[in-house]
């Protein structure tokens, strides 16, 4: 049997910008409106110090992705996403082929900025179309209009070399017919990379109290079923196969960043709210930072950082997380690796009936993978394996 590839060494940065222009209904991201202007230099300031800090813990990396992630750090003016990316190549090694994305909510002032981004050194652009028509967007509470969300698409299109959007499906009363008519036109508007990722009620969120009050009808498990299997079928005809369970691109063209947290790479993350994954003498660190900007803010000014927890995985929680994460990849995961982190191997009577209902595979490499019948009952097929 041939075995699987080695890991190439990766090491993603990620930072947190905490502010929207308003809160989306659907959204649970540490996400805060202000209505008093943000006094960016101070923001910029205390990136540079949990940079310095964190670089400081994780000495001798070199970088190989960054992804400035919100929020809306489309909000951030260029020279603020400068400064942080000035932190980043001076308290760490750069990789010279680094790939540097960037969020950005689709209004046309946020689209202005686009060359201003290019120039302070992002070179990938993520954008949060979500739907592309003028009702649904009402409904989900976004700013801008379908219209406006393909100009800042074209935008990008003509800024950056790689760019990427975000749509939402499975939203309330869309039918098959309806999505694939929108996934198309995404597509024709998509370069090499798309996200789509399915309405999921948070708790905490208006969505979620009108939900529960009956008023938000949300598709039930078999038209979700249904248009998850639109989605892939559509998508992988079209030249954007799936490689996780959201994220479609061409061959090659896939999020390095998100490849590193889904592959149980290690990764740094600077801001309020961030996490990380930082592996320090041998011990895999989980971290988290203080959410509250202010607080966040507060803390790193006095103290260099604003790490919250900090805690120390032991093997058993570093071999879960690593299905949890490697599962939704379409190229699987490497059994020998999980066996090595975990200490024992994945039960071979599990991995039998698993395949037996076609929930997963066993390439000739030895990689395990869940299939495209698997992947609506993901979560169930981890919890199996992991038992
Ligand atoms: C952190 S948001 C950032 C993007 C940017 N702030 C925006 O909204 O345009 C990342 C993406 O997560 C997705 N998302 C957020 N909440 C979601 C939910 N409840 N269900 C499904 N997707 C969601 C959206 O597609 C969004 O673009
Ligand atoms: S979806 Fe994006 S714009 Fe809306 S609140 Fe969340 S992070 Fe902000």
């Amino acid at each position: 049997m041939i075995r699987a590839e080695p890991l190439q060494p990766a090491f993603g940065v990620y930072v947190h910008w905490p502010f929207c222009l308003s809160k989306c209904p659907y959204c649970d991201f540490n996400s805060h409106v202000r209505h008093q202007p943000i006094d960016e230099a101070r923001f910029a300031r205390a990136f540079e110090r949990e940079i310095a800090t964190t670089a400081a813990r994780t000495q001798g990396r070199t970088v190989t992705s960054i992804f400035l992630g919100g929020g809306t750090p489309s909000l951030m003016q260029p020279s603020t996403v400068g400064a942080i990316l000035e932190s980043i190549g001076k308290h760490w090694h750069v990789a010279p082929d680094v790939e540097i994305s960037m969020e950005a909510n689709p209004t046309s002032v946020d689209a202005t900025r686009f060359h201003g981004y290019r120039a302070a050194g992002v070179n990938r652009v993520s954008l949060g179309v979500q739907a592309l028509n003028d009702a649904s967007l009402k409904s989900l509470g976004r700013l801008h209009s379908a219209r406006e969300a393909l100009d800042a698409v074209a935008i990008a299109r003509k800024v950056f070399d790689r760019y990427s959007f975000d749509l939402i499906y499975a939203r309330p009363d869309q039918t098959a017919a309806m999505w694939t008519d929108e996934l198309k036109l995404a597509i024709s508007e998509a370069a090499e990379h798309l996200s789509l990722y399915q309405l999921t009620i948070e708790e905490g969120t208006p969505f979620f109290g009108l939900h529960a009050a009956g008023k938000l009808k949300t598709p039930d498990e078999g038209m979700s079923r249904i248009l998850y299997d639109v989605t892939q079928e559509v998508c992988a005809q079209m030249g954007l196969p799936s490689y996780e369970i959201s994220n479609h691109a061409r061959p090659g063209a896939q999020c390095k960043h998100n490849l590193v947290y889904w592959r149980g790479q290690e990764y740094a993350g600077i801001g309020p709210g961030a996490h990380g994954r930082l592996d320090i003498n041998g011990f895999r660190h989980a971290i988290a930072t203080e959410k509250r900007p202010e607080t966040w803010l507060m803390r790193v000014e006095a103290t260099g950082h604003g790490v919250n927890t900090d805690e120390i995985l032991n093997s058993e929680e570093r071999a879960d997380e690593f299905l949890l994460m490697g599962l939704r990849l379409g190229e699987g995961i490497d059994p020998d690796r999980y066996k090595a982190l975990s200490g024992r191997a994945l039960d071979p009577d599990r991995i039998r009936i698993l395949r037996d209902e076609g929930a997963i595979v066993v390439e000739d490499n030895g990689r395990l993978r869940v299939t495209q019948e698997g992947f609506p009952v993901l979560d169930a097929v981890v919890a199996d394996l992991a038992a």
